[in-house]
This record gives C-alpha cells, sequence and structure tokens, in this order.
C-alpha cells in the first residue's frame, strides 16, 4: 500500500526545478497510491517569509499549479499546512525525541542561517523536525521530491525509527524518499553549479509555471552553455554543468533518455537544440501556465479545493494523533 505525500513551499514563482524534480512525479504517482496527499506547507514558508510577499496570494497560486500540473482531486488532496494543526502538535512531540546533534548536521540550515546562526530564527533550525511530522503524520510511505531533499527525508527516518524503538508499535512506517528521473537537480540558468530557486535575485535563472512563451524563450536564448558541440553520450557532457542541465531539462520534458537527447543533436551546437528546447517548452509548460492563470482566476473554486482537501488531512491526522497518544501514554480520548 502506498500513502503518498509532499509539498512545496508557498514562497514566490513556481519553477520549472519544483515541477520537474517533484510535482510531474506526484502526477504519475498518484495512480498507483492507495492515497496522495499534496500540501502546499505554508508554516514552512514562515521561515524564510520576504516582507513584501503574499501568503495568500502564493498557496492560491500553489494550489493552482497543482491542479494544472494535473494532480486529480479523485485521486489525491490538496491542503494548507496552517489548516491541520496537528502538524505543529507531531513536530513538537518530535522535538522532544530529536537529538540537537541531528538537527546540527542539516546542511540547510547552514546554507539558510550563513554567517548569523545566532539571528536566525528557531524555526528555521527546527524546520525538518516540522518536516517530519508533515509526512509521518499521515503515515506516508513514499515522498517524491527533489535531491536537494534527501537530508531532511534521512532525518525524516531516523525520526520515525527512534519514535518506534521508544515507543513501540511500529507505529510509523519507514519513508522511502522518491527522487526519480533525471531532473532532480534542475540548476540554474546562469549558474550550473547551483541549484534553480525561488530565491536567486536573477529571473533568468529560472523558468517559472507562469511565464509566457516570449520570457521562456528570452531566458533559454540567455542561458548560459559553453562553445562546444553536443557529444554523443551524456556521460561526455562530464565538466559541463550549463550543457547537462538543459539535456536533463530537455530528456525530462520530452520524456527521453538524456543519451537519446545527445545522439539527437550530436555535432550541434547549442543555438538549434535551444530552439527546439524553446518549442518543447511552449508545448508542455505554457500549457500549465495558462491553466493556472483560469484557476487564479476562481479564487472561490480554490478554497473549496483547500476545503476539501483540509477536511480529508484533518480526518487522517486525528485518527493518527489518537495512535500517537495511545503510544506516547498521553490520555486519547
Ligand atoms: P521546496 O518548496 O523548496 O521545493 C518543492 C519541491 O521541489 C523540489 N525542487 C527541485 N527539484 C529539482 N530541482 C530544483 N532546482 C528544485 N528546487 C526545488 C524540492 O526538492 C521539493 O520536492 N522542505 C520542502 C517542502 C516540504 C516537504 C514536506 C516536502 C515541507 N514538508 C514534506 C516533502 C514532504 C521544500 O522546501 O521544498
Amino acid at each position: 500500500m502506498q500513502r503518498i505525500l509532499s509539498g512545496v513551499r508557498p514562497t514566490g514563482g513556481i519553477h520549472l526545478g519544483n515541477y520537474l524534480g517533484a510535482i510531474r512525479n506526484w502526477v504519475s504517482m498518484q495512480h498507483q497510491a492507495q492515497e496522495s496527499l499534496f500540501c502546499i506547507v505554508d508554516m514552512h514558508a514562515l521561515t524564510t517569509l520576504g516582507e513584501t510577499e503574499s501568503l495568500a496570494e502564493n498557496t492560491y497560486a500553489i494550489a493552482a499549479a497543482y491542479l494544472a500540473a494535473g494532480i486529480d482531486l479523485n485521486k489525491a488532496s490538496i491542503f494548507a499546512q496552517s489548516h491541520v494543526a496537528a502538524h505543529t502538535e507531531l513536530s513538537w512531540i518530535f522535538s522532544c525525541i530529536t537529538p540537537l546533534g541531528w538537527l546540527n548536521r542539516m546542511t540547510q540550515f547552514k546554507e539558510k542561517a550563513g554567517k548569523h546562526k545566532d539571528l536566525a530564527c528557531l524555526g528555521l533550525y527546527a524546520y525538518p523536525v516540522l518536516m517530519a511530522a508533515d509526512i509521518l503524520l499521515y503515515k506516508a510511505t513514499h515522498v517524491p521530491v527533489g535531491d536537494d531533499q534527501k537530508q531532511h527525508l534521512e532525518l525524516a527516518r531516523d525520526i520515525a525509527g527512534a519514535f518506534n524503538r521508544r515507543f513501540g508499535d511500529d507505529l510509523f512506517p519507514i519513508p522511502e524518499p522518491m527522487i526519480l528521473g533525471s531532473a532532480t537537480r534542475v540548476m540554474s540558468l546562469r549558474d550550473g553549479s547551483s541549484k534553480m530557486s525561488k530565491s536567486d535575485i536573477s529571473e533568468y535563472s529560472r523558468i517559472e509555471l507562469m511565464d509566457n512563451a516570449d520570457a521562456l524563450a528570452l531566458k533559454i536564448r540567455k542561458a548560459r552553455t559553453d562553445m562546444e558541440p553536443l557529444p554523443e553520450k551524456f556521460s561526455d557532457l562530464e565538466g559541463r554543468p550549463e550543457a547537462q542541465n538543459l539535456v536533463n531539462i530537455y530528456a525530462t520534458l520530452a520524456n527521453m533518455a538524456p543519451d537519446a537527447v545527445c545522439q539527437q543533436f550530436v555535432g550541434s551546437n547549442f543555438a538549434p537544440f535551444k530552439q527546439q528546447l524553446v518549442d518543447l517548452m511552449v508545448a508542455t509548460i505554457v500549457p500549465i501556465g495558462d491553466k493556472m492563470r483560469q484557476y487564479l482566476a476562481d479564487k472561490v473554486m480554490l478554497q473549496k479545493v483547500l476545503t476539501a482537501g483540509a477536511r480529508r488531512a484533518n480526518e487522517l491526522a486525528q485518527s493518527h494523533m489518537q495512535d500517537v497518544r495511545r503510544a506516547i501514554g498521553m490520555v486519547a480520548l
């Protein structure tokens, strides 16, 4: 039995990395799973909230993106994390069994806190514990994410193991990370050594799902490459991160193996390859952006989706929290 849970932070424009690394895989996995829950992790967004950002608007945009990408409400629930209070409840319980040493290893905290660790908020430090609660609250078995979430997933597995050992019962399944496909780490279009991210100051570094055809074409044309032609095999792109990135993006959008993409363009320079990549993106990404705009124009519909999702998520969460209370030895009503 597969129970899938995953989520995206509503902190700005949802981008190609979120889509190829995560959401696209959710769309195919939802059909095999017994239950799928796709969360908009707005409590996590609080850890890095910019002053001008609108959490509500961003939350609707992520819900619209899930629907536009093909999440099927007959198979899956879409909900906001803040609408299920048990996430923070379980997070507290996990905080009491998670050694600080485990959190001190988390590289994302080190990156985000930067030099001024003492000024970083407690929420940023505790972030991975809340993430473990997101997953384990639903006894999720499979968690489809991009490569950058690997360490957080390992922590969630460790916390599940620690809880099971301490309180018995094997209450939590050990969740399996699903890091699938050839675009598990989509890189910035401006710098092949850093990942595509919502927080990069250059908008040319990322493709956003709501970019129109002109914006897409401009960003791909400006994308950094090198002077060498494309080789016959993907492995020959070693040491050419920008080229690897574009080939991986192409391969994923075209449902091809990266080697097959290299064979198709072998000997060619980047101009014709980029033109075909733009065509491919216009055919695959622009329709998602168009649908997002349509959904975003109907907030009443989006609210209904979030209400139904929250109802289902709370139902599961309440029942599982009773199991947790019982296992710990609290009074379970
Ligand atoms: P977030 O919001 O940064 O990203 C959402 C999903 O997109 C993936 N992703 C990428 N994949 C490939 N290339 C990229 N450049 C790229 N950038 C982002 C992420 O791996 C992720 O799957 N901590 C999580 C949110 C979260 C969560 C959870 C995920 C909170 N609770 C429970 C799964 C289960 C995050 O910050 O994702």
